[in-house]
């Protein structure tokens, strides 16, 4: 029997890169969002490039009585959950807003589940709940040490499952926590990726724009670093494997017995670090374009090396990041290029 998979924040960047490989996969998707950054359009993107139709709850996650209606209407096997704000900066500001709508957010949708005993959860968690680990690569028994708004939401909402998932609680969740290191690169139709709005926080996306010609040059944030080059050291990883990631994660969820408990956290990275130079260059070189920069001071709260030991996700879920690095920056210059124009 075909299952119903609930994608909140589905219209989003990462969102519909999943919503794509699940509706090729054969899951029925139903996709929950307020397109507070996204568009409707880029699930129509989406259903065009799988060549089959998702279903749209245009809802918001701190709203429970729309909750409540959502999974009355659909017979949900389990929930991948990617709605919630992002912005680390944005977060400094409003630390209140982020925490009602992560936190509060989440704990709504956990509770309309409960009500009708769907426990199958995937959560979109990130590598900054490590905040400033001493150890590279970083594995899962890190402590996590979130140290700005953002990343306590993610720390908070990573405690919750633990709760949940307690000796001797009478019902049984299965929780996979996925974090998540650089997401990078866009869908190979060049249809979907990821459109920030205003000044782009994120490495590649200002990278593109400035190619583009958007923006003049780009700030790179801090050159003394205690890394080969100076600049900071990130695990990039294109989107396609990250969603790939989850499809396994799901998989394996729905294998587990409704009766057994499981609560498990994999980080997704390749387990390969690379310099903002680096990535200049490499874009430059893959996409035969320029990329003119400034070396501006250190950006406050940024750490100065972070790569992944994914090896968990490797042995647990049969799961490895197969796209380089050439790929990620060829399809995020694609994007790039075709995005003003679909
Ligand atoms: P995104 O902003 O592109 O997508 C998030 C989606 O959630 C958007 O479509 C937005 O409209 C929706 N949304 C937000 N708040 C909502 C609410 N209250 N109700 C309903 N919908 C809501 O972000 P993304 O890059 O696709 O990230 C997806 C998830 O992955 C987020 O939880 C993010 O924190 C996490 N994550 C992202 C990165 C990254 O660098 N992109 C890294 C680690 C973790
Ligand atoms: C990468 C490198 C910057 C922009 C952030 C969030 C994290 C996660 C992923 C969601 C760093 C440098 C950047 C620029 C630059 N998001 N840089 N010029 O900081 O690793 O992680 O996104 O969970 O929570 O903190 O990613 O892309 O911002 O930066 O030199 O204009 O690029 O200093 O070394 P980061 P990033």
């Amino acid at each position: 029997m075909t299952k119903n998979i609930l994608v909140t924040g589905g219209a989003g960047y990462i969102g519909s890169h999943a919503c794509v490989s699940l509706l090729q996969a054969g899951y029925q998707v139903v996709v929950l969002d307020n397109f507070c950054n996204s568009q409707p359009s880029a699930l129509e993107r989406v259903q065009q490039i799988a060549d089959k139709s998702l279903l749209l709850e245009q809802c918001d996650i701190r709203d429970r009585a729309a909750l409540d209606k959502v999974f009355s209407k659909h017979a949900i096997s389990a929930v991948i959950h990617f709605a919630g704000l992002k912005a680390v900066g944005e977060s400094c500001q409003q630390p209140l807003f982020y925490y009602e709508n992560n936190v509060g957010g989440t704990i709504n949708l956990l509770q309309a589940m409960q009500q009708v005993d769907v426990r199958r959860l995937i959560f979109s968690s990130s590598a900054t709940v490590y905040g400033f680990p001493e150890n590279m690569p970083v594995n899962e028994a890190t402590p996590l040490a979130a140290y700005n708004p953002y990343g306590q939401t993610k720390q908070v909402i990573e405690q919750i499952p633990g709760d949940l998932c307690a000796p001797g609680m009478t019902e049984s969740w299965q929780i996979a926590l996925l974090r998540y290191f650089n997401p990078a690169g866009a869908h190979e139709s060049g249809l979907i990726g990821e459109d920030p709005n205003g000044i782009p926080n994120n490495l590649l996306p200002y990278i593109a724009q400035v190619a583009a010609g958007h923006r003049e040059w780009l700030p790179v944030f801090g050159d003394d670093y205690a890394t080969l080059d100076g600049t900071g050291v990130r695990d990039y990883i294109h989107v396609q494997d990250l969603v790939s990631g989850h499809l396994l994660a799901l998989q394996k969820l729905l294998q587990v017995d409704a009766s057994e408990v499981f609560c498990r956290a994999y980080n997704l990275g390749t387990g390969k670090g690379y310099s903002v130079l680096e990535m200049i260059k490499t874009f430059e070189q893959v996409n035969n374009v320029s990329v003119p920069y400034r070396i501006m001071p250190r950006r406050s709260g940024d750490v100065a090396s972070c790569w992944a030991d994914a090896s968990r996700a490797r042995e647990e879920l049969g799961w490895e990041a197969k796209k380089d690095l050439r790929e990620m920056l060829a399809d995020s210059w694609h994007w790039q290029c075709k995005k003003t124009l679909v």
